[in-house]
């Protein structure tokens, strides 16, 4: 098996340009190329199976390189990227000396078992190529400052063992230019100067294209096995969706029941409202949020079902999620008990109607029987 290249697969895209302009950074190009290339017939194709190991990954895993590149004039440019496997940080660059930081010992391992070290050693230098690269493309187009130049650069990986890989570029926050595997050119992605220019200039460049279709086919599928393989514990990790249901109301005639779901992964769930035992389908009373990250790679949302108080129906609601195997987290609604919202405002209306003490006493037993019918959960 051809041994992971991937810190070239970040770096190289990025020098090559720089280094085509002058004599020494053309010798050591087609030094990396040859490293990169040897041993290959040819540079293979984005549909072509992987040889792979037993333990290939049972869903489609996109690996993918983001970086952004702050160009404010000649002398200063600031950096930041990050490498990620689905949702899983793997490494990121440190935007004050553009080294490169992983986030497991497991993803330094993996990035370790290729030519890694070697690559790494010029990432600075890869960086620096391109921002000289950017300056010269914007001066023959009398772009203005501040640039900001964005990258992602990567491949999907699916478990039928073909991989596709991709490579964008953006600048000012739009689509400049994109590479085209099948047919191994750049292809400008808005109609300016600009990205007719660098397209041009990058499609011109046949050793480049060559190297970044190896990169992104073969030594990007390679790099997502080597990580699925040192990381497994992380990235197989799955932790149980928190359900809890209460309600508010917005309207004397309107009950919104509210279902929180949070604390899980991975990110796929399915959340839904049953009203007497049915699963209530999409429209004007069901509201459900996106899925949206909590701080610790972890996911939440919720959904909102509006209702008539007092309807006389029974609602539920239901959770599916890997975690929990085959069961379900099925949280009731009690129909009967009142709103946490409504029994404060009563609670408030009664203090200042009589601002008594008996009123003070009762809104505090309220409260506490507010606390004891908030959440039942279980498992069915
Ligand atoms: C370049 O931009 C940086 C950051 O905005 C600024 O501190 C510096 O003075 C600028 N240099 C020149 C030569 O304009
Ligand atoms: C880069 O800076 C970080 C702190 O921002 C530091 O921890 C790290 O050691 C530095 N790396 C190098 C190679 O200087
Ligand atoms: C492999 O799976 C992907 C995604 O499901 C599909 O687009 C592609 O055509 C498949 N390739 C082959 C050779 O079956
Ligand atoms: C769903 O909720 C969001 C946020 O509360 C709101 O902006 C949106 O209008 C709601 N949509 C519907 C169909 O009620």
């Amino acid at each position: 098996m051809q041994p992971p290249r991937l810190l070239l697969l970040l770096f190289l895209p990025l020098l090559l340009p720089g280094m085509w302009a002058d004599p020494e950074g053309l010798w050591k190009i087609q030094v990396l190329a040859q490293v990169l290339l040897l041993g290959e017939a040819s540079p293979q194709t984005s549909t072509k199976p992987f040889p792979s190991p037993s333990s290939f990954p049972a869903e489609p895993q996109v690996l993918q390189l983001l970086q952004t590149s702050f160009i404010t004039n000649f002398s200063s440019a600031e950096m930041s990227g990050v490498a990620l496997l689905g949702d899983v940080p793997i490494f990121a660059l440190d935007p004050a000396n553009w080294s490169i930081h992983f986030h497991w010992p497991w993803a330094r391992q993996a990035t370790a078992e290729g030519d890694a070290e070697k690559i790494k050693s010029h990432s600075k230098l890869f960086l620096r190529n391109m921002v000289r690269y950017v300056h010269e493309m914007a001066q023959q187009v009398q772009c203005n400052y501040p640039l900001v130049v964005q990258i992602r650069a990567g491949c999907v990986l699916h478990p039928n063992r073909t991989s596709w890989g991709f490579m964008d570029v953006g600048e000012g926050g739009r689509d400049l230019i994109a590479f085209e595997m099948e047919r191994q050119r750049w292809e400008p992605r808005q109609p300016s100067p600009l990205a007719e220019l660098v397209s041009k200039s990058l499609t011109s460049k046949k050793a480049i294209t060559a190297v970044l279709e190896h990169l992104l086919s073969i030594s990007c599928q390679s790099y997502i096995l080597t990580l699925c393989r040192y990381g497994r514990a992380d990235l197989e990790r799955q932790e149980p969706p928190v359900a809890t249901v209460f309600a508010r109301m917005p309207k004397p005639d309107q009950l919104l029941l509210v279902c929180r779901v949070t604390g899980f992964y991975p990110r796929p769930i399915s959340v839904a409202w049953l009203q007497d035992g049915q699963e209530v389908l999409p429209g004007p009373a069901l509201n459900t949020s996106a899925i949206l990250p909590n701080a610790d790679l972890t996911y939440q949302l919720r959904s909102i079902l509006a209702v008539a108080p007092h309807d006389g129906h029974s609602y539920a609601c239901r959770v599916r999620h890997r975690s929990l195997g085959t069961r379900s987290l099925l949280i009731p609604w009690e129909n009967h008990s009142i709103a946490p919202t409504v029994g404060i405002a009563i609670a408030v209306l009664l203090l200042v109607a009589t601002a008594s003490a008996g009123g003070v006493w009762w809104w505090k037993r309220r409260k506490g029987e507010e606390a004891t019918w908030e959440i039942q959960e279980f498992i069915i």
